[in-house]
């Protein structure tokens, strides 16, 4: 299993269960433990992308290494993740700001729809990390700083 690559899902997957258990705690009407809750969500959320950002600059990314007739469907996939990442990332930003600012009638506009897209962007990952280190061996892994250094 790759080190890495594991930990970020790891972290993806956790943030994304306890974005779950802070839904489940507000329609419980437990304000202070959705609080505490959906920051350790946040916290986490900014661990994956610490993570993925630094293996990105100073390992590189793995291309698929799975068959031919399967790499459009993949490349297809981590495009759609990335996109849901991204959009997620901007969401989850947008919701707490609202929930700091105690804009609450915005913040519990927005809570649902970021907290969907932001399950939808784990289960995405948990799929990609699958198809390219599980399912199949990975391809080659490049570095950016390699490719810069051109070593
Ligand atoms: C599932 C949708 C969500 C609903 C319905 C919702 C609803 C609420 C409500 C009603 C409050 C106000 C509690 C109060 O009056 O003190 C609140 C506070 C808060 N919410 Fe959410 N929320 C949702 C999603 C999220 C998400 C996704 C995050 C973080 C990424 C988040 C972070 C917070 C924080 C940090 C507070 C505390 C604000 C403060 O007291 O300073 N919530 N939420």
């Amino acid at each position: 299993m790759p080190l890495l690559p594991t930990l970020s899902t790891f972290f993806i997957v956790l943030s994304a269960v306890l974005v779950a258990a802070g839904w489940v705690l507000i329609i419980k009407n437990r304000k202070s433990s959705h609080r505490k809750v959906m920051i350790a969500a946040a916290i986490s959320a900014l661990i994956f992308f610490i993570i993925y950002a630094s293996r990105t600059i100073f390992v590189g990314n793995t291309s698929f290494g799975g068959p031919d007739d399967i790499k459009a469907f993949y490349t297809i996939f981590l495009v759609f993740h990335i996109l849901l990442a991204t959009v997620g990332a901007v969401f989850g930003i947008v919701t707490l700001t609202f929930a700091f600012n105690r804009k609450i009638k915005k913040h519990e506009k927005i809570g649902p729809v970021t907290s969907i897209i932001w399950f939808f962007t784990a289960i995405t990952g948990v799929a990609v990390y699958l198809l390219l280190y599980i399912i199949y061996d990975g391809g080659k892994t490049t570095s950016m700083i390699k490719a810069i250094l051109g070593t």
